[in-house]
């Protein structure tokens, strides 16, 4: 006789087994590492990576991977199709800084991508989706400190602006046609495995390569520019998490305010010198900084703790001496 543990057993199998999921922009920094946790999660073949860059390095070998530009819709439906694809975590955009240079290829991109994912969900009735904003909704006019969840939301560059359509074209799926994407708006992210691609937060990555090779480094924010950062285990923690939740838990729709420290140049460089004493900094302001400014400084995250219990680990020193450890004695990053 078949026992009640065996059914559930196989049950869970069932719905693990079914869960296909492909990442589109992989090869990038949240990709590289997201990619790497889902895997680990899901099963290797049952995640997809997909970028329209070669396959990076770290990737290699732990599981397939297609070559794929999510501007081309019919191809990425041919391939939702072929690959029996349940879930789609789409992570391909051009980022704060680098839209400032080119504001029609990041308006085009960070857009198109979104409506030709949420339009294929809702034709091929996916399961899930998972889409990022970013702290770079907020403007000039959205408070410093404690930046709440709902509040003024006047954003001053292309990218805030593709993010907060973004926000709500997934709010309007959701409620029109009952695609259950969700979104976090993440802060700058610090990771040690992938480097960052092109945003106004890249010095806080930059600093840590600089600090072991030259003991110095040229910060292209001012000293005293606070930022909302995250360091990268807690970002894709946080984004499983919230994949993971049940949907009767999620009370936003268009994306959730994340939190986990707040530091400027200056702190930072000082944290760096109680590991490396002879660090120094300068500072060099360029473009960027009027991005930088026009962000909040701290964001207030209670809304996610309250509807999917969110909670960062890492602050500024755990995260330091974290990566010292990992760019030290990673195997990739050995000279
Ligand atoms: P990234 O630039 O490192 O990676 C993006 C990847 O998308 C790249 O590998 C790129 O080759 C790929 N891509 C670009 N155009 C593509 C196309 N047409 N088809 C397929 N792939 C394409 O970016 P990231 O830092 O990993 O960011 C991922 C997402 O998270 C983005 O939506 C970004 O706005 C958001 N985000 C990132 C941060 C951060 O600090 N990294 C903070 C807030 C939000
Ligand atoms: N880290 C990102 C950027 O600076 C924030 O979205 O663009």
């Amino acid at each position: 006789m078949i026992s009640f543990e065996f059914l559930l057993l196989n049950f869970h199998f069932n719905i693990m087994a079914k869960d296909r999921i492909l990442v589109i922009g992989a090869s990038g920094q949240i990709g590289v590492e997201l990619t790497i946790a889902l895997r680990s999660i899901y099963g290797n073949n049952n995640v997809i990576a997909s970028d329209l860059r070669e396959e990076n390095e770290l990737l290699r070998g732990t599981g397939p991977y297609v070559s794929l530009d999510v501007m081309n819709k019919e191809m990425l439906h041919v391939q939702v199709i072929r690959q029996n694809v349940t879930q789609i975590y789409l992570l391909a955009a051009i980022l704060s800084a680098t839209g400032e240079k080119n504001p029609n290829l990041a308006w085009s991109l960070n857009m198109q991508s979104l409506l030709n994912v949420l339009d294929i969900a809702r034709e091929e009735k996916l399961d899930k989706v998972y889409w990022p904003s970013s702290i770079a909704v907020f403007g000039p006019t959205s408070p410093k400190k404690n930046c709440p969840q709902q509040t003024i939301i006047e954003p001053t560059t292309v990218y805030g602006i593709s993010k907060y359509a973004g926000e709500f074209w997934c709010n309007y799926f959701y409620h029109r046609y009952g695609v259950d994407v969700r979104s976090l708006r993440y802060p700058g992210l610090i990771s040690y495995k992938s480097a960052p691609g092109g945003g106004t937060t890249d010095y806080a990555v930059e600093i840590f390569h600089e600090a072991l090779e030259h003991q110095q480094y040229t910060s292209f924010l001012k000293k005293d520019t606070y930022l909302p950062m995250m360091y990268m285990p807690d970002a894709i923690r946080a984004t499983i998490e919230l994949m993971q939740a049940p949907a009767d838990k999620l009370s936003i729709r268009t994306s959730y305010n994340l939190a986990g420290m707040s530091f400027s140049p200056e702190e930072i460089a000082t944290e760096i010198k109680a590991h490396i004493p002879s660090f120094k900094i300068n500072y060099k302001p360029d473009y960027r900084q009027a991005i930088a400014d026009s962000w909040p400084q701290s964001i207030d995250d209670s809304q996610s703790g309250k509807d999917w219990g969110w909670k960062p680990e890492y602050d500024l020193p755990v995260m330091t001496k974290d990566m010292f450890y990992h760019l030290k004695h990673d195997k990739q990053f050995e000279k």
